[in-house]
């Protein structure tokens, strides 16, 4: 459900016409419902509501600071994953004590950065990780707040890439070896163990990969129990799909109704790192047509935004819906949507049917909200495009198309080569 809708034949973001936005910032935009991102993280929270919940918005979907704020004031924490997001958390108000840091490479940097600011815990995936926090947390002489991330050896039936929880995978530490890294963590003077992390992938379309690592994870827990290691804060880690194009997803009323049961008499802080289900159908990107060009094999429809700008089509072959922002009856023809970057693989749509477009006229690219602006880049030196927050009847830019100048930003010419 999202704020993206028609009326008469025109699109809007919540009530502004896409087209109003579009004169005023141009294109490549990218639009963000405020509405849309609020009644989603609403629907967490009122799932979870009974029992003690931190949603911690998974910043890597997209770290806007406007969008982090407007979580930050509906009560959320902060997934975060490197110094610079964390820095992004705390500037956009997330309280500190909301703040979880994963990643399997932590630098010694980030790590001070993060005790010194006192953040809720660091799920840590490694042994040499916990060394390298404990010895730091001695030099600062703070007691360092962890939880393992455990590797449930479970197949969450993803796409490949976004898939975290196997064996094969880089991420956590195997179940079968929790035990004794706990025991370790444990022995670790500056540490305190209080939690136990699990992720296993993204883009999840069934509930049962989520409800199966947990029934494993609640064994371990137990476990722990029997040896001493009291567990405080569950982070069960984000991974709900949305709809891109016909999947019917799990709701968090779904999820909370198999997991609140599990927890029943557990005296446990449950955290969740949610990304792409609370701001994925939040955010649109519209671009513009550029040229229509006929192929002997091929119809290419291209636009002003590429790869650079929504890089998912290119890196996971993902679909996303691309409309028109004013509808028509024209007749349907099969097209690739294409970008301007130097590159065969830099499309939007491949083989897509869509009514037939004139040049000039502006198409949207729909879920675009998360993985969208946060994963692109200057490829090709192309400024990065701008983002726009709608709230009702307002909007406002959150953030400025980079300029030319932008683009030579920290950019330095030695001697040697004047
Ligand atoms: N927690 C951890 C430890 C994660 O690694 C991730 C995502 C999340 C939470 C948030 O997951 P979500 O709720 O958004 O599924 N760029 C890819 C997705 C990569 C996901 C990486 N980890 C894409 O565009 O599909």
């Amino acid at each position: 459900m999202h704020f993206f809708q028609y009326k008469k034949g025109e699109l809007y973001a919540e009530d502004v016409p896409v087209k109003r936005i579009v004169a005023q910032f141009g294109t490549p935009v990218y639009i963000y419902s405020t509405g849309t991102l609020v009644r989603h993280f609403r629907a967490y929270d009122e799932a979870f509501d009974g029992k003690p919940h931190i949603i911690c918005f998974a910043l890597k979907a997209n770290s806007n600071s406007a969008l982090i704020r407007l979580f930050a004031k509906q009560g959320s924490g902060a997934d975060v994953v490197s110094g610079g997001e964390l820095f992004r958390a705390l500037k956009a108000g997330v309280p500190a004590r909301k703040i979880v840091y994963a990643g399997v490479g932590k630098t010694g940097d980030e790590i001070r950065y993060a005790l010194k600011n006192k953040i809720l815990m660091f799920n840590v995936e490694s042994d040499n990780e916990l060394r390298e926090i404990d010895r730091i947390a001695g030099d600062l002489k703070v007691k360092a707040p962890i939880a393992l991330r455990i590797n449930p050896d479970i197949d969450p039936q993803t796409h490949p890439y976004i898939s975290t929880g196997l064996k094969k995978h880089k991420f956590g530490i195997p179940i079968e070896y929790a035990l004794e890294h706990y025991k370790f963590a444990k022995s670790l003077k500056n540490t305190a163990v209080i939690g136990i992390h699990k992720h296993i992938g993204s883009q999840l379309t069934k509930i049962s990969p989520f409800v199966d690592s947990l029934k494993r994870i609640l064994l371990l827990i137990d476990e722990l129990a029997k040896h001493g290691i009291k567990i405080d804060y569950l982070d069960v880690g984000g991974g709900l799909g949305i709809t891109y194009f016909n999947e019917d997803p799990p709701q968090p009323k779904d999820l909370a109704k198999q997991i609140l049961p599990m927890l029943e008499n557990r005296d446990i802080t449950l955290v969740m790192e949610p990304g792409r289900s609370l701001v994925g159908n939040a955010g649109i990107l519209v671009t513009k047509t550029l040229y229509l060009k006929d192929g002997e094999e091929k119809n290419f429809i291209i636009v002003d935004a590429g790869m650079n700008d929504l890089m998912r089509p290119s890196l996971y072959d993902a679909y996303h819906h691309i409309q028109p922002v004013v509808k028509n009856r024209r007749d349907t023809m099969i097209a690739d949507i294409v970008g301007p970057i130097c590159e065969s693989g830099d499309f939007l749509a491949k083989d897509r049917e869509v009514r037939k477009v004139k040049q000039g006229e502006y198409l949207a690219v729909m879920s675009a909200g998360a993985y969208g602006f946060s994963m692109s880049s200057n490829y090709n030196s192309r400024p990065r495009a701008a983002e726009v927050m709608v709230h009702g009847k307002e909007f406002a830019l959150v953030r400025k198309r980079e300029s030319l100048n932008d683009l030579l930003h920290g950019e330095l010419i030695p001697d040697f080569v004047r």
